[in-house]
């Protein structure tokens, strides 16, 4: 169960090698997070994080395989993680691909892959844990969508359009489980430097792993639904999303 300050002591994490996940890990650790399990693809990275918890203090550490995209099986994996947990208090959706727009765009496959990673699987996964969670009567989904989503831009239209259609899914099920005693917040980072974003220029308002991690306590601690990191971003967007698409087109890059 959540303690008295709404911070969680069990987690599940889909895509437990994430960089931004790793860091919400270690703050939510940090504070009264005890079980987690972390599933994904590759083994030898959920192990490193995994190690690393259990030096922080996580009393256990388990590490599942999962393929976000293999939506037939999500089903019975959020009940398996029920039953290991007894109680899941969070579940956050970390899974996803940036891509390679320029060679996406010319490839039905690749899109499908993008769209299917961050999307798809990530939307059935959602149901599947939403059931346990409307079950239990609490616990919180927290979803890692991206500013990206919010007006998609021509130049990663690919990953834009598939983390728009996360978001929008996201939202409508926060709606869905109001009265449920579970929920969902939606988390919209900017430019984070981790692996995912290695080699390229860093973008506007560019952030850490670490304080998106901050900024996602400080909106588990309020309650927020949408959690923007950095927060000046929902300004910043508030305005792009009106500008006219003859002005949008030319911000650089
Ligand atoms: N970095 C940014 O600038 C930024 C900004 C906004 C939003 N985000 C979002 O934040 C999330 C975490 O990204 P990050 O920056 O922490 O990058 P990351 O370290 O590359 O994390 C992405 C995670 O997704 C996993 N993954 C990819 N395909 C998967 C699949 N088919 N099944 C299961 N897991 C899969 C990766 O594991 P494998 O080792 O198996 O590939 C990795 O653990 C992503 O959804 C990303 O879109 C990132």
């Amino acid at each position: 169960m959540n303690d008295a300050t709404g911070m969680p002591q069990t987690a599940v994490v889909l895509g437990g090698s994430s960089e931004i996940g790793r860091a919400l890990l270690r703050s939510l650790v940090a504070r009264r997070l005890r079980r987690v399990i972390l599933a994904g693809r590759d083994p030898e990275g959920l192990a490193a994080v995994a190690k690393e918890l259990e030096a922080l203090g996580a009393e256990s550490v388990e590490t599942l395989p999962f393929d976000v995209t293999g939506v037939a099986g999500h089903g019975a994996f959020a009940a398996d993680c029920a039953e290991r947990l007894g109680q899941i208090d969070l579940v956050l959706v970390a899974a996803g691909i940036l891509g390679d727009q320029a060679a996406d765009e010319l490839d039905p496959e690749a899109t499908a892959r993008v769209l299917t990673t961050n999307t798809t699987g990530p939307a059935a996964a959602l149901i599947a844990f939403s059931k346990v969670l409307r079950d239990q009567g609490q616990g919180r989904l927290v979803v890692l969508s991206s500013v990206a989503g919010v007006r998609v831009r021509r130049a990663n239209f690919v990953y834009g359009a598939s983390k728009a259609g996360l978001d929008g899914f996201s939202l409508g099920l926060a709606e869905s489980l109001r009265g449920s005693g579970a929920s969902l917040v939606v988390v919209r980072p900017g430019w984070v430097a981790t692996r995912m974003t290695e080699g390229m220029a860093p973008g506007p308002m560019a952030t850490t792993a670490e304080a998106v991690a901050v900024d996602i306590v400080k909106g588990l601690e309020r309650g927020t639904a949408v959690v923007w990191s950095p927060a000046p971003l929902k300004l910043v967007f508030a305005v792009l999303r009106l500008l006219p698409g003859a002005l949008w087109r030319r911000l650089p890059g």
